[in-house]
């Protein structure tokens, strides 16, 4: 890796290889805005208006910087129904990558969830993952099977400092294949890195032993590499085991162990799309014609030409350390930002996002008040921040009606790759760090329109009491007439 040292090492700061060659011009509504904004938008901030948004950290997903070669890709997209040159590259590279000969295309990632969930999961099968995502859970769940979460405590821990806190427990995967038999295990599911549990990663090494006690019972095992990108830097960076393979060549250890591998391109790839690669043909034919069916014909599955051009060369440009070094690095500053200020955060800092601890944030908020989504009207309050939920609210109630509260309460503050300035990300902190000031002002929510199926995408809540009027009259009293 190359490194650069600042003569001034306690002002040293993450430095972008890169230059910003398009930008788009972005607007801040003044405080008494922001309040009325997310009113109208029912506390959720999955219905605010982008234009009212000032930093979009509301998720990594499609909204990641392309570079110049990605955006020349795109332009000699060959674009046929059938026989696309286009699809031929984006295999090449797919080989490249994962050493992979199939592959199967599809709209994103949870269109792939979709197909996996479709041709393997019966009603009453089990499916062990270190944790679940919303949508992969959706899909299992959909098909009759249920999920079983295996991440070590570490991950369910924000205050643990550990390098891999999204490692599976080994012993309680043994355990549960003994429990429930393999036959009633379609696959096991490995997320590397993690989502829900604050981006924390997987270290090659846990991921090889899920693989092998899979290969040693029968189990087939499926790769989520969504968010893979991050992982490996941190594989290349935490693991001692790693320290000198180049990140193409942990790419090729980790996908050799696979039977599946799956991936959402809006992150890994910095584009949009998705797909499943395997050098299982048995297995491939048994997803096929749902591709069709469900997704578009085999050579573009759903996908647009010019992003599976883009895809292309952005997967050969993850190889690149100093390509995915930027994501972590920026979170890692947060981080240290926030957590040197008293604020609770996930730690140690993780991939696509830094993460606050909502509950502790909130000590005294009751766990039906939504602490994680109050904190996330209460920060586009404060600066125009868009955050995303990912507590209680990003859960499905259980059957009976009752609320399945998350085990951890985050707000997280995803931060698209190359897409912020450091003076943007210092503005973050400084508008969290008075927010954090103020928390004794911010109160809870209450559903107002609650859907049946992932409520967080589109469920409307209202603030308990008039506390969001009295932030805004403080941010008033603090900064003056400062947007
Ligand atoms: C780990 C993981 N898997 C799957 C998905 C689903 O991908 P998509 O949003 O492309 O459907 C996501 C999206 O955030 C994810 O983070």
């Amino acid at each position: 890796m190359s490194v650069v040292n600042f003569y001034k090492k306690d002002q040293q700061v993450p430095l972008e290889m890169h230059k910003v060659r398009v930008v788009q011009k972005l607007f801040l509504p003044n405080v008494e805005e922001r309040v009325a904004k997310i009113r109208e938008a029912g506390n959720n901030t999955f219905l605010l208006q982008n234009k009212d948004v000032f930093m979009d950290m509301l998720t990594d997903s499609g909204v990641n910087a392309m570079s110049d070669n990605q955006v020349a890709a795109s332009m000699q997209a060959d674009d046929s129904y059938a026989g696309s040159e286009t699809y031929n590259r984006l295999v090449s590279a797919l080989k490249t990558v994962f050493k992979t000969e199939y592959f199967l295309p599809a709209h994103q990632g949870r269109a792939c969830e979709n197909i996996l969930a479709e041709s393997f999961v019966k009603p009453g099968d089990v499916v062990p993952m270190n944790f679940h995502f919303t949508t992969t859970k959706a899909h299992i769940t959909r098909m009759g099977g249920r999920v079983e979460e295996l991440v070590t405590k570490a991950g369910l821990d924000p205050d643990y400092i550990h390098p891999f806190k999204g490692n599976f427990d080994i012993e309680r995967l043994k355990a549960l294949i003994a429990e429930v038999g393999a036959e009633h295990i379609p696959f096991v599911r490995i997320e590397a890195g993690t989502n829900l549990i604050g981006g924390q990663p997987l270290s090659m090494e846990n991921m090889l032993e899920v693989a092998q006690v899979c290969r040693e019972n029968g189990i087939m095992s499926v790769l989520d590499a969504s968010l893979l990108q991050d992982n490996l830097y941190f594989i290349k960076t935490r693991e001692e085991a790693a320290k000198d393979m180049s990140i193409k060549e942990i790419t090729h250890k980790i996908a050799d162990a696979m039977d599946l591998i799956y991936f959402s391109s809006r992150k890994l790839g910095f584009s949009r799309g998705g797909g499943i690669v395997s050098n299982n043909n048995d297995l491939i034919m048994k997803m096929k014609e749902l591709i069709p069916l469900f997704e578009g014909f085999l050579t573009y599955g759903g996908m647009e030409v010019r992003a599976m051009e883009a895809m292309a060369v952005g997967l050969l440009e993850t190889m690149d350390e100093e390509i995915i070094n930027q994501g972590p690095q920026f979170i890692e500053y947060l981080v240290k930002e926030l957590d040197e200020y008293g604020v609770p955060m996930v730690k140690p800092a993780g991939g696509l996002g830094a993460h606050i601890n909502a509950s502790a944030f909130l000590p005294d908020m009751p766990h039906d008040q939504y602490p994680a989504g109050a904190l996330a009207a209460a920060l586009y309050i404060a600066g125009g921040i868009r955050g995303m939920e990912r507590g209680s609210i990003s859960e499905q109630r259980n059957e009976d009606g009752t609320e399945n509260y998350a085990e951890l309460e985050l707000l997280r503050l995803a931060c698209p790759r190359r897409v912020f300035t450091l003076s943007q990300i210092k503005y973050c902190a400084d508008r969290v760090k008075w927010l954090y000031d103020n928390r004794h002002l911010i109160g809870g929510l209450k559903w107002k329109d609650e859907p049946q199926v992932l409520r967080f995408f589109s469920g409307r809540l209202e603030a308990i009491g008039d506390w969001q009027d009295k932030l805004a009259a403080k941010f008033r009293e603090d900064f003056g007439d400062s947007l």
